[in-house]
């Protein structure tokens, strides 16, 4: 069995904000000039009042059904990364299967912040491997506007809104293409360099992001590096077969950083973060779609995707579409 990624969606608010914009509205002391150089970040898209995770992931799962053109009653199960939720419960996935009409079945959401894609996508192959499902949604939808802190600059630039999403079929007969491996990790250790304070279930805190910018830089660097290795090694690959690196979207320095790595020119590895900011779980597919529909990534095209984000946890996923 394999997993192939039939189709790809995306879905950005409408409200687009610059990096001046942003600043002279929420009253910021940062410029253009720092964020663009610290980040590569331009602007980003920011969710209305009415919209939520799901709003959005399912606007982004009728696309990718859309592309692949595979009718919303064949999906027997959905997951969603997402750590936006509209709820603690139900989950923002039984939500979407409801919007988009999907038939009852097998629908949850997953926490692995910025690496919560390629964790849903891990998930997803064990699924259908198992035999529990034949054709999964995907989706990474998050609404970091409504968790950031306004009047922290150092947190609120990086971050916008957003979801994406990939449609996997089983297949027994296309062996060359699909998902060829996926590597997860987690350490706890590290919490507190990343994490959102408070929630239903805490004892305190606000419900807002906290993060300790440079330590996260410096485990990204050296734990990407090292899953990216561990993706290649397990397929007995060499980093020149890579057509595509779909890294998350969080900060230009770290993409170009992984792009230098696996000796790729810039025009192979796929950047959003200028014009999304970090959409955490979003980010990936988001990428993916975009690359896709412009038609860069191909049938046939070996694509390495990689993520490090609150946990912390980190992973990354080789695919051949
Ligand atoms: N505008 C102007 N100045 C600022 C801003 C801002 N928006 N933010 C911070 N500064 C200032 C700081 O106050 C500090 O000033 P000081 O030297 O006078 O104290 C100075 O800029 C440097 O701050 P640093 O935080 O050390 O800046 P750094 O070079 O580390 O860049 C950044 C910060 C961009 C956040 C970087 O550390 C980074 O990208 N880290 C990785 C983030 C990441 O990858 N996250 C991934 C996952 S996200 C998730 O999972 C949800």
């Amino acid at each position: 069995m394999r997993a192939i990624i039939a189709g790809t969606g995306g879905y950005l608010p409408e409200r687009v904000l610059g990096n001046d914009q942003l600043a002279a509205e929420y009253g910021l002391d940062t410029s253009d000039e720092w964020i663009r150089g610290r980040t590569g970040i331009r602007q980003r898209h920011l969710a209305a009042r009415g919209e939520t995770a799901s709003s959005m992931g399912a606007a982004a799962a009728r696309q990718a059904l859309e592309q692949a053109g595979i009718a919303v009653d064949e999906v027997d199960a959905i997951i969603v990364a997402t750590t936006t939720p509209d709820s603690a419960f139900p989950s923002t996935a039984a939500r979407v299967q409801a919007a988009i009409g999907a038939r009852p079945g097998l629908a949850f959401d997953l926490s692995a912040a910025c690496t919560g894609f390629i964790y849903a996508l891990g998930m997803a192959e064990s699924l259908m491997r198992s035999g529990a499902a034949r054709c999964v949604l995907v989706i990474g939808t998050e609404i970091y506007s409504r968790i950031v802190d306004w009047t922290d600059r150092s947190t609120c630039v990086l971050f916008g809104d957003g979801a994406g999403a990939v449609v996997l079929r089983a297949s027994d007969e296309e062996q060359e293409r699909g998902l060829l491996s996926w590597h997860l990790h987690a350490d706890g250790r590290h919490a507190d360099i990343l994490q959102v304070e408070g929630g239903a279930g805490s004892t305190g805190g606000a419900g807002l992001l906290r993060m300790s910018g440079r330590e996260v830089f410096r485990h990204a660097v050296s734990k990407l590096a090292a899953v990216v290795d561990q993706a290649l090694q397990a397929n007995a690959l060499d980093r020149s077969a890579v057509n595509w690196l779909v890294p998350h979207q969080a900060n230009l320095r770290i993409i170009d950083a992984m792009g230098r790595k696996l000796g790729l020119p810039p025009e192979r590895v796929v950047v959003t973060v200028d014009r999304h900011a970090n959409t955490s779980a979003a980010s990936i597919p988001l990428a993916l779609a975009e690359a896709a529909r412009d038609g860069r990534i191909k049938q046939g095209d070996l694509v390495l995707m990689e993520a490090i984000g609150g946990g912390l946890t980190w992973g990354a996923a080789l695919a051949r579409f």
